[in-house]
């Protein structure tokens, strides 16, 4: 059973104070883009995950795997027990580790999809959303894609209307940053703002002219109103990337955004052959490891009968 799952691109990202949990509320506008992973479970005599692709060395294979924890859960809330919840799960990525992708979303979502398949679970969307939100909070999304609107952790979707397609240049950075991390470095950042009297950060709202240009599917009014609040903490911890997004925006892209804790950068283009000269002028100009084209929104996890999704 093969699930094919996007990565995700932040819109926006507008961060309010740590609350007592020390996760912080979000608002947030996810966006699925067209760069996949696969995830394949097959019925097996113990649990067992394998990864291949870009950066597997990066991914852990054991019980820490957020996608072998996904179907862990997902054969509890099912029944499945003993030696039927068994599998062996393969992540085939080409999602970047630690990126601001939500990679290891992704692939817990689609471990969800496939054990759900796989073990005829019948569980429904929203019974697997409630499962996701536990193991994280960009699971829920990765699991329903499109354009959508994330409150609370990012965990409470609805879905956005956002008209047309848009077509993105994302450029890779050399490593991975930790999400936890560039928290901290925002919650740094903001406490030393404020003591030197600096406004306290008003409480995350959505940006009403962003979903207004959205609606219109004009990548040229969207472009502008890209903003992330993890940006500058994203900055502090990886400077260079402003070389990243300077460059960008050298070569006429729309939007240039750090795609939530980063370090990879978000290009938003004019047209599908925009992001690919952008690609391959960002890769060209030494400004990060590598960069791919992709496109959005697209669906979430689904599954892929005979190579194709059903
Ligand atoms: O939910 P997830 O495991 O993806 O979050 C990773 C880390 O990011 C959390 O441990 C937390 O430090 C931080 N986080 C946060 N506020 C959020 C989401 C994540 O502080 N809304």
């Amino acid at each position: 059973m093969t699930v094919r799952v996007p990565a995700k691109v932040n819109l926006q990202l507008a961060v309010g104070p740590a609350g007592d949990d020390g996760y912080h509320p979000l608002v947030t506008v996810f966006h699925a883009v067209s760069l996949n992973d696969e995830v394949t479970v097959r019925p097996a005599t113990k649990m067992a995950l394998a990864v291949t692709g870009e950066d597997a060395a990066a991914v852990p294979t054991d019980r820490s795997n957020l996608a072998w924890r996904a179907a862990s859960a997902l054969a509890k809330a099912a029944g499945v027990r003993g030696a039927d919840a068994a599998v062996r799960i393969e992540i085939s990525k080409r999602i970047p580790v630690a990126a601001g992708l939500a990679g290891g979303s992704a692939d817990a979502a689609a471990a969800l999809v496939a054990c759900n398949e796989l073990w005829q679970a019948g569980l429904s969307q929203r019974e697997l959303a409630e499962i996701a939100a536990a193991l994280g909070s960009d699971v829920p999304f990765s699991l329903m894609g499109g354009t959508a609107v994330g409150r609370g952790r990012g965990e409470q979707l609805t879905p956005a209307l956002a008209a047309g397609s848009y077509h993105w240049a994302l450029a890779f950075g050399q490593s991975g940053l930790s999400t936890a991390e560039v928290y901290k470095t925002s919650d740094r950042l903001r406490a030393a703002r404020a003591a030197s009297g600096a406004q306290p950060p008003a409480e995350p709202s959505l940006s009403t002219e962003l979903m207004t240009a959205l609606r219109s599917g004009d990548p040229a009014r969207v472009g502008p109103l890209l903003t992330n609040d993890l940006q500058p903490a994203a900055l502090s911890l990886r400077p260079d990337l402003r070389r990243t997004l300077a460059a960008g925006r050298e070569h006429g892209a729309l939007g240039a955004i750090v795609s939530g804790s980063g370090p990879t950068c978000a290009f938003l283009a004019r047209d599908a052959a925009h992001a690919r000269d952008l690609a391959v002028l960002l890769t060209g100009a030494g400004v990060c490891r590598a960069a791919a084209r992709a496109s959005g929104p697209v669906p979430g996890a689904m599954v892929m009968r005979d190579g194709r999704r059903s």
